[in-house]
């Protein structure tokens, strides 16, 4: 007799429907956290930190599957998938969230806003990085921590020092309003791609460069595709993890607060070596010999500064002017 994969897939439900209740409890919960980049980042370290500890901390009744690499999902679809509960947590950067609506987060791409990864603290941490996660609700989903990757670099196959050389690029970018802006700004032509669509695209011409954090850049080998990397820590790229509300308000209250614990010491662990790790993908990428790093000039940076700065009042209405001045205000004083 044939069975077709529906007709299985039916007997199987009607199986576990009058399996006893005490093996029902006995299979673990299972946590798909899906994410785009590799597991040698710092996002991938911590989802690889956070899969072990939730098993640790709750004796195995949960089981955390981490998919790196987009193996699972790419950047849209993650985001779909999550709010129809094919997976249970992402990490998507803060430039990923206006599709759905909340358009905050964008706030953190704003050119040369963020001094410093301590004073993005002073952010994340207090008020406003709690006021940004309520936001989430709106759309059904629960924000459970901020992750750092790190400040962002600069890659094409031309040198990129003065405004100018920016002109007529076509750059990649995360699908956020306030990166297109900035690239107009520069006289670029923004090009939003999904994350596993960007080597490719380097290497084919389709973009001449992009921006991104030295250790996303290192591994996904864009080094071999850009002859070139400026330096310039320009802006910042940071996660927001998430789950889906009717999962995480389901789950019993002891292994919300133990996956809860997890999660809090997994963003400590993060947010202590993503600093490092971009130093060590900077001199990786210094030694392979093949890409030159630029570093510009106060008088260059200042040149970039005056041509981006525009991008706040420009933006302002859509991520909020009120925010802006508020991390500004948070983050004023911090020079490094
Ligand atoms: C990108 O799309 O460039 C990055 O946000 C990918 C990531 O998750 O770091």
């Amino acid at each position: 007799m044939k069975f077709t994969s529906w007709a299985i897939g039916i007997a199987v439900a009607a199986l576990s429907a009058f399996a006893p209740a005490n093996a029902q409890q006995a299979s673990p919960i299972i946590i798909k956290f899906s994410h785009v980049v590799s597991a040698d980042t710092p996002k991938g370290k911590g989802s690889e930190r956070f899969k072990e500890l939730a098993e640790k901390y709750t004796n195995g009744r949960v089981k955390v599957e981490v998919y790196h690499n987009s193996t699972l999902y790419k950047d849209k679809e993650e985001l779909e998938a999550l709010q129809l509960g094919a997976v249970q947590m992402l990490a998507p950067s803060n430039a990923k969230f206006g599709p759905l609506g909340i358009k905050d987060f964008e706030v953190l791409d704003l050119p040369m806003l963020i001094p410093s990864l301590a004073s993005l603290r002073k952010v994340t941490e207090g008020p406003i990085g709690l006021g940004m996660l309520q936001k989430l609700d709106s759309v059904g989903l629960v924000g459970l921590g901020y992750w750092d990757n790190g400040f962002k670099v600069m890659t094409a196959n031309k040198p990129l020092r003065d405004v100018e050389d920016f002109k007529g690029l076509k750059m990649r970018i995360q699908p956020s309003k306030v990166l297109a802006a900035q690239f107009k700004a520069l006289g670029s032509l923004p090009q939003a791609l999904a994350f596993s669509e960007v080597y490719q695209s380097l290497q084919t011409g389709v973009v001449d460069g992009q921006e991104n954090t030295p250790a996303n850049i290192y591994s996904q080998k864009m080094n071999e595709v850009q002859k070139y990397m400026t330096l310039s820590n320009h802006g910042y790229i940071g996660y927001i993890v998430v789950v889906g509300k009717p999962f995480w308000s389901g789950l019993p209250a002891d292994i919300r607060e133990q996956l809860t614990k997890a999660m809090n010491e997994s963003t400590a662990y993060v947010n202590q070596i993503s600093q490092k790790e971009n130093d060590d993908a900077v001199e990786a990428i210094r030694k392979t010999g093949k890409t030159e790093l630029i570093t510009l000039t106060p008088e260059q940076l200042a040149s970039w500064r005056k041509v981006m700065l525009p991008v706040y009042d420009e933006m302002g209405d859509r991520v909020g002017k009120q925010l802006i001045l508020d991390i500004q205000k948070t983050v004023a004083g911090s020079t490094n």
